[in-house]
């Protein structure tokens, strides 16, 4: 038998036709809505993705209500079509919503929240519970040195953006748009989602936020990017 798997030429196609058919779209027609069936299935996506230790440091945030919306506009320069006179990803978008990324609070080693998630969510037993926390302890501490709240939050942000990446291609699959955005000033974000929308800032940081719909046009230049042999070397 051939040692090479044997994946069809269609499926192959498909993949890739999706990351072509994907890119960042500023404008989506606001007209066109995305079905709650076909964006449970990008939610999905997102909830199954991997993250380091199985540990979920992240949550979804959707912001549906054009007035909560309205909240992040005035700095979130890279949602606001503020380059190109629209209304943005915020005013068109059919779903828009923020990735927040767990905090040192929720994600140092042998915290209670840790605690909760390896018996609850993972379902381990005590004795791998043990194991669990001395194997995470020394990865923050010795192997990636992730000691302080900024570097744990950025790593929870890390495992954020493997969601959206996910998310953003099952939506491709679908042919459904997307736009990853990271145009937004932190602290004034932050603030807003503790004041309006009820987030613990000591424990949930924003990471990135995206919209999904359909776009209002093509986008205007083809796709670029470095060439195969300039993105990946072989050993
Ligand atoms: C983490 C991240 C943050 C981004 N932030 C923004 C943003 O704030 N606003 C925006 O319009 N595009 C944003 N982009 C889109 C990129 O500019 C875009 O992906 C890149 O130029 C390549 O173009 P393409 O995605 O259309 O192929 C972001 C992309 C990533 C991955």
């Amino acid at each position: 038998m051939n040692a090479f798997s044997r994946t069809s030429p269609d499926i192959r196609r498909r993949i890739i036709d999706a990351f072509n058919f994907r890119h960042a779209t500023k404008i989506f027609d606001p007209e066109r809505k995305v079905s709650e069936e076909d964006f449970n299935v990008i939610l999905e996506a997102g909830r199954l993705s991997p993250t380091s230790f199985g540990h979920e440091p992240f949550r979804i945030l959707m912001i549906q209500s054009p007035e909560k919306r309205e909240l992040l506009r005035e700095f979130s320069w890279g949602a606001n079509g503020m380059m190109n006179g629209s209304a943005g990803q915020l005013g068109t978008a059919s779903h828009f919503g923020i990735i927040l990324a767990a905090t040192g609070a929720l994600m140092k080693a042998g915290s209670e929240h840790l605690q909760d998630h390896y018996r609850r969510v993972k379902h381990l037993p005590e004795e791998v519970i043990e194991i669990f926390n001395a194997a995470y302890a020394k990865f923050q501490a010795e192997d990636h040195k992730i000691v302080t709240d900024r570097e744990i939050v950025d790593w929870s942000g890390k495992q954020a953006y493997i969601v959206l990446a996910n998310m953003m291609t099952a939506a491709a699959l679908m042919g459904i748009d997307s736009c990853p955005m990271e145009g937004f000033d932190m602290e004034l974000t932050s603030r807003t989602l503790t004041e309006h929308f009820g987030v613990d800032a000591d424990k949930w940081k924003p990471a990135v936020m995206f919209a999904f719909g359909y776009r209002a046009r093509d986008p205007e230049s083809p796709k670029t990017r470095r060439t195969m042999e300039e993105t990946v070397s072989w050993f």
